[in-house]
């Protein structure tokens, strides 16, 4: 296996290990921590003893592939404690089928996570930019400096291909040339026996191998895919993507925020059961609201002391104390929908249209360049009636669609071509 990571490992990095093991504790898919001490040349992290091989062995001992059912129960614990580490602002960095390993020799025995070695403390809002890990397992936006908890959701795409089909996704002789196939090649589901495999399971798998971070499931939405969810009565987990979007929401103009609710109004029942799963976690009252507080609460259950470390704490702590009304379901809906990740959905055409629909009958409204410009965080130094004026529509002054769709990703320097 060729490692990205050529530098020495200092102390400083084991002392890091030993934070994060020790701060993160109770779940069982985590190897369990006992203790830690130092003398003058060593440091010595007494772990619990798992005796039934790595999952990686159990891969090769079936000739290199899982049946569906089985890499689902593989996909269940490994997306359970990969949840888990995100909600505290864990990401771990070297996810791959090496560093699980069977508590015991049992068919039936609990996969655990080991070796975090290479993980690190992220903020919600944080990018980080140093090259770790794997190279067969690492995300397209870590090669490009600039990454959080997404990589690990990349890396756990390359093991259930790898599950699935017996092969890698991005392969190559050369570590530049896997990199290269990271960053530009599509993995291929042509072959056998992907033909063979359900398009529910497909479908899994490219949702997590998307190269755009943005567009690709977290944990907990993973846990929610129809692949996952059908087979497995599987505890949905509090995603802090939820806490993200809702911050970006709140912060939102009235104009952005119907053109989201028009575009919540088309979500697809599947799409729906994961806004209700984290609905539900957030716990809404008897009429069906929830307050902001009620972010911080829910989080509160959950937390370990990784969260002091990571700061995730701070994080809810700016959400919770916006002011702002209580939401229904409806309206929290609203907030949470990633615009982003429904753009990479085969169905985004249709979804964005029946929205827009939605938004003609209530929400569209003349609006000036001028006003739009800000609505979208335009600098002054932008060529506004160049660039806007297909966002406008003519006859009315109302939103075109092009418009609808910039203003539902709302303000982003990229939203506008470079003048
Ligand atoms: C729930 O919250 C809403 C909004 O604040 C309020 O109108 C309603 O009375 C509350 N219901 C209960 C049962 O507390």
């Amino acid at each position: 296996m060729i490692n990205l990571m050529t530098t020495a490992i200092s102390i400083e990095d084991v002392r890091r290990e030993v934070r994060i093991l020790s701060s993160l504790s109770g779940h069982k898919n985590l190897v369990q921590f006992h203790d830690a001490y130092e003398d003058e040349d060593n440091v010595y992290i007494i772990m619990e003893l798992c005796t039934g091989g790595e999952l990686l062995d159990r891969i090769l001992s079936r000739g290199g592939k899982y049946s569906e059912e089985d890499a689902k129960a593989v996909m269940v614990q490994i997306l359970s404690i990969v949840s888990f580490c995100h909600l505290q602002g864990v990401v771990h960095r070297d996810l791959k089928p090496e560093n699980f390993l069977f508590s015991s020799k049992d068919d039936n025995s609990t996969l655990k996570v080991i070796d975090f070695g290479l993980s690190d403390f992220v903020k919600p809002d944080e990018r980080l930019n140093d090259i770790v890990g794997s190279a067969y397992y690492v995300a397209p936006e870590v090669l490009h400096r600039s990454y959080g908890t997404e990589a690990d959701m990349w890396s756990i795409g390359v093991i259930v291909y790898i599950l699935l089909c017996g092969s890698r996704p991005f392969w190559a002789r050369t570590e530049s040339g896997i990199f290269r196939a990271v960053l530009k090649a599509e993995p291929s589901f042509d072959e056998p026996p992907w033909p063979s495999l359900s398009a529910e399971a497909k479908d899994f798998v490219r949702r997590l191998l998307n190269k755009d971070y943005r567009k690709r499931m977290t944990a907990s939405q993973a846990l929610c895919h129809p692949w996952i969810r059908e087979a497995q009565e599987v505890r949905i987990p509090l995603d802090i993507l939820t806490y993200k979007l809702m911050r970006a929401y709140i912060s939102s103009s009235s104009l952005r925020k119907s053109a989201l609710r028009a575009l919540a109004k088309t979500l697809t029942v599947n799409q729906l059961f994961y806004l209700r799963e984290q609905f539900g976690l957030l716990g809404p009252n008897k009429s069906g609201f929830i307050s902001l507080l009620n972010l911080k609460a829910a989080l509160m259950k959950q937390a370990t002391e990784a969260m002091k470390d990571s700061r995730v704490l701070d994080f809810v702590n700016t959400v919770s104390s916006l002011q702002y009304r209580k939401l229904d379901f409806e309206e929290f809906a609203a907030s949470a929908v990633s615009v982003y990740q429904m753009e990479g959905l085969d169905t985004w055409e249709q979804h964005a249209r029946s929205a827009y629909e939605y938004f003609e009958k209530d929400g569209n409204r003349p609006i000036m360049i001028e006003e739009l410009a800000s609505e979208l965080g335009l600098s002054p130094s932008v060529p506004v009636h160049v660039v806007l004026q297909d966002w406008i529509r003519h006859n009315d002054g109302k939103l075109s669609f092009l418009g609808f769709v910039k203003l539902l990703h709302g303000i982003s320097a990229r939203s506008i071509p470079k003048a």
